[in-house]
């Protein structure tokens, strides 16, 4: 318990709505979701992500608001309040895992700033490539990574209502408004149309792919922060009175919204300046490498609309930021009783300490997000899914049904099937599929 004994609550239902969508949206939706959709077969991509959104996405998120605000603590207290000591015990993957994906993501933080404070002083770099090394590299990438993760620290050393809830009011409307105005600027674009023909164009034979399938529901896991018990830390700051499936379905369009709008921005500017090349070229760098390049080449315009741009995906990446660290705070306060302020600083520093292995070396990086994107998510979304919808069964229900309106609560016996049978059947199988591909990467890493 937190040293008051009273735990926290948001200070209303927009600031729950727009941290849990916070967390949702960030690198995930700008860096990563246009960059599998390029490699992927374009709209049949968004197509597959759609569907699987629909059926992972949702019930999941519903399962990890249903437990976080059933247990009212952190994965470890509720998993073990709920259902004991065993299951309580797999609490602590979940918080591992959210240490380890904010050790690497705040590196990629990092550069977003970086490029955003070159947008306002310098200009872009013309050889983009070779900036990018540098700037992905060495003292730099450590100096931003180290800054990015104080910033987080600062706002949730601030408190539920007072840090993150506050932070995610003025920045994801901010974020919102300068996104679809620089969506609207790429449909002026020379190049849009053949930017857009490749986005919005489903290939069919593309969807029979089962690795369209495979990256489609790694990303969902990713970009809706599931598996690692964030959404379900934010729940446990609700009252009963929340709508949970509401909410969910708020937060997982909201999600896809970012994402698609932001596929609609970079694919025009790709095309228009025919990078397409880069972007298959490397797959962590590939959007800075790619969207920096046209930036430079537009000259005062293109530090704008870049300044614009990278503005964008730093406030969404501190809005995620900060969903991590409260994962790992939360459950120090929790399990040692420790204040807000030591939680978060202690768990600050040593994520910082461990995230500057990656910031040293792309490959490392690129491996965590793997290893994260590909197994860790997924196999903390099946104990979650097996966890609420066979172990909690009956009090989950509850919860769903607890502050649900009439229409809502028709569709709670639904979910609560597509729960227990569907995703764990569709996790399991891209975990048994992503399983090989995985570990022969890790191998590969290290055998050099
Ligand atoms: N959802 C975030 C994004 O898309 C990343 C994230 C993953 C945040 C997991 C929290 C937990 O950028």
């Amino acid at each position: 318990m937190a040293a008051a004994g009273v735990r926290e609550r948001f200070g209303s239902r927009a600031g729950f709505l727009l941290a849990a969508a916070g967390s949702a949206v960030g690198l995930g939706n700008m860096w990563r979701f246009p960059y599998l959709a390029s490699e992927n077969g374009g709209a049949a991509f968004v197509l597959v992500y759609v569907v699987l959104t629909l059926l992972l996405g949702i019930p999941l998120l519903l399962a990890e608001f249903a437990i976080g605000r059933r247990g009212q603590s952190g994965p470890i207290g509720s998993l073990r309040k709920l259902g004991g000591r065993g299951w309580g015990a797999l609490g602590y993957l979940f918080v591992l895992v959210g240490g380890v994906i904010l050790a690497y993501y705040s590196v990629i933080a990092g550069w977003t700033v970086r490029y955003g404070l070159e947008a306002l002083l310098t200009g872009f770099a013309p050889s983009s490539a070779e900036h990018f090394a540098e700037v992905s590299s060495g003292a730099d990438a450590v100096a931003f990574h180290v800054a990015f993760m104080a910033a987080t620290v600062l706002i949730v050393v601030g408190g539920v209502k007072g840090g993150i809830e506050r932070a995610s009011l003025v920045m994801m409307p901010m974020l919102f408004v300068m996104l679809v105005g620089l969506a609207v600027w790429a449909a002026t674009l020379d190049g849009a149309g053949a930017g857009y023909a490749v986005y919005l164009q489903p290939k069919f034979a593309e969807i029979m792919h089962p690795d369209v399938w495979r990256a489609a529901a790694s990303q969902a896991f990713f970009s809706l922060s599931l598996g690692m018990g964030g959404m379900l830390t934010f729940a446990s700051y609700l009252s009963r009175d929340q709508n949970l499936p509401e909410s969910a379905t708020v937060v997982a369009f909201t999600d896809f919204s970012v994402a698609f709008v932001a596929g609609l921005l970079v694919f025009p500017v790709i095309y228009s300046f025919a990078l397409q090349d880069a972007v298959s070229a490397s797959t962590i760098g590939a959007l800075f490498i790619a969207v920096p390049s046209a930036f430079a080449a537009m000259g005062a315009v293109g530090r704008v609309v870049g300044l614009v741009f990278f503005l964008v995906l730093a406030l969404g990446a501190i809005t995620s930021t900060i969903s991590l660290l409260e994962v790992v705070t939360a459950s120090a306060m929790d399990e040692y009783g420790l204040s807000r302020r030591r939680a978060a600083l202690l768990a600050g520093t040593a994520i910082t300490l461990v995230g500057v292995v990656p910031a040293l070396d792309t490959d490392v990086l690129g491996l965590m997000d793997k290893v994260v994107g590909e197994l860790l998510l997924l196999a903390g979304g099946l104990v979650l899914a097996v966890f609420a919808g066979w172990r909690l069964r009956g009090p989950v229900r509850e919860e769903l049904l607890a502050g649900a309106s009439p229409f809502w609560r028709r569709q709670v016996p639904w979910i609560l099937l597509v729960l227990r049978f569907v995703v764990p059947a569709i996790v399991a199988v891209v975990l048994f599929f992503s399983l090989r591909g995985t570990l022969a990467a890790v191998a590969e890493f290290a055998a050099g």
